[in-house]
């Protein structure tokens, strides 16, 4: 059977966190053994909001060494920096000739910037997810991992794979699906109570965090007064660390802590500092990764260069065929 493939985009913009970590970086890890895997970091679509160019690079530098800290593996997966493709310009310009303007106008996330960014509605904007559609057709992808917001992308993507076919009367793009890790996705919760880990500001703990960072953050996160009674309903906030707990630490000490729970004989403070410990364990290799890839300027260039000439090779035959498919032809 042929493998399929899977591509994901990454914003060159946040920090990782262990919400990231144990989500869907562990599927990511995963899956880059199980099929053909494209991951990149849109660096071009980043640039709709003007950005500081004395900080790009920097950025695309920090998220890439935070992904292959975390396991992303360029002998396995193609990792690259979409700029270094800019054959998917190409073909976005040429998707764009299907690409209605207000069905552009319509999407959630044109209106979004219009509302967050009035002083700057750009073209680029407008054809944010014809650029995306690019990415993902370029490479014939099956499935692409989207959250929420992208969607409606991943749905325009299929309507122009879809429209492209039937004006030129061919079957050549597949219509890309979501790749949907279900159950196998973690849900990890925030520090302050309730939610998910990076869902509001302060409630995260990052793969970039100092060992005392971590332990200042975890010492601080909400708990509660203690259990009224034996049996009694654990409140969110203690539930959230016991699930932190239960992601880190040994099941003996999760046991230990159940025990004193349910005995009303708990001391948070010695919850949260074993389980800090536990997470500095987790964090602090990674951590010491991701500081000596950044460091490592040899290195970064040989994994983007390595994974840019990869992904040029898959994009340019397909950049070739759409070429011909549209009736352009060379003397
Ligand atoms: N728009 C995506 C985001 O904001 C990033 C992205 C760009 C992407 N091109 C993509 C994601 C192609 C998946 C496939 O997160």
């Amino acid at each position: 059977m042929k493998m399929e493939t899977v591509l994901s985009g990454i914003r060159p913009t946040g920090r990782l966190h262990l919400g990231n970590y144990f989500g869907a970086l562990r599927n990511f890890v995963r899956m880059q053994h199980e099929a053909r895997c494209f991951f990149f970091i849109a660096d071009y679509h980043s640039l709709t909001t003007h950005p500081d160019p004395a900080s790009m690079h920097d950025n695309i530098r920090d998220v890439l060494a935070e992904y292959l800290a975390a396991g992303l593996d360029p002998e396995v997966a193609t990792i690259y920096v979409q700029s270094d493709v800019p054959q998917v310009a190409e073909l976005s310009m040429l998707l764009s000739m299907h690409a209605p303007v207000g069905e552009l106008e319509r999407t959630a996330s044109f209106k979004d910037k219009i509302r967050k960014q009035p002083q700057n509605v750009n073209a680029g904007l407008l054809t944010y997810p014809v650029l995306m559609a690019a990415d993902i057709l370029q490479h014939r992808a099956d499935k692409v991992p989207v959250g929420k917001d992208q969607e409606q992308h991943l749905e325009l993507t299929r309507v122009y794979a879809r429209r492209f076919n039937s004006f030129y009367g061919v079957e050549y793009f597949k219509e890309p699906t979501a790749y949907n890790f279900g159950t196998e996705l973690v849900k990890v919760p925030g520090l302050d109570g309730s939610g998910k880990m990076g869902k509001s500001e302060g409630n995260g703990l990052y793969l970039s965090d100092s060992d005392a960072d971590i332990r200042k953050k975890v010492m601080r996160a909400v708990s509660d007064s203690g259990p009224a009674e034996p049996g009694a309903p654990m409140s969110e906030p203690v539930a959230n660390l016991f699930t932190l707990l239960r992601l880190v630490s040994a099941p003996e000490v999760v046991a230990h802590f159940t025990d004193t729970y349910n005995r009303c004989e708990i001391r948070y403070g010695d919850l949260k500092k074993q389980l800090a410990e536990d997470i500095v364990a987790v964090v602090a290799p990674i951590r010491e990764r991701i500081e000596a890839i950044r460091a490592d300027e040899a290195y970064l260039h040989r994994v983007t260069s390595e994974g840019a000439e990869r992904a040029r090779e898959s994009s340019a035959a397909t950049l070739a065929d759409v070429r011909e498919i549209m009736g352009i032809k060379r003397f």
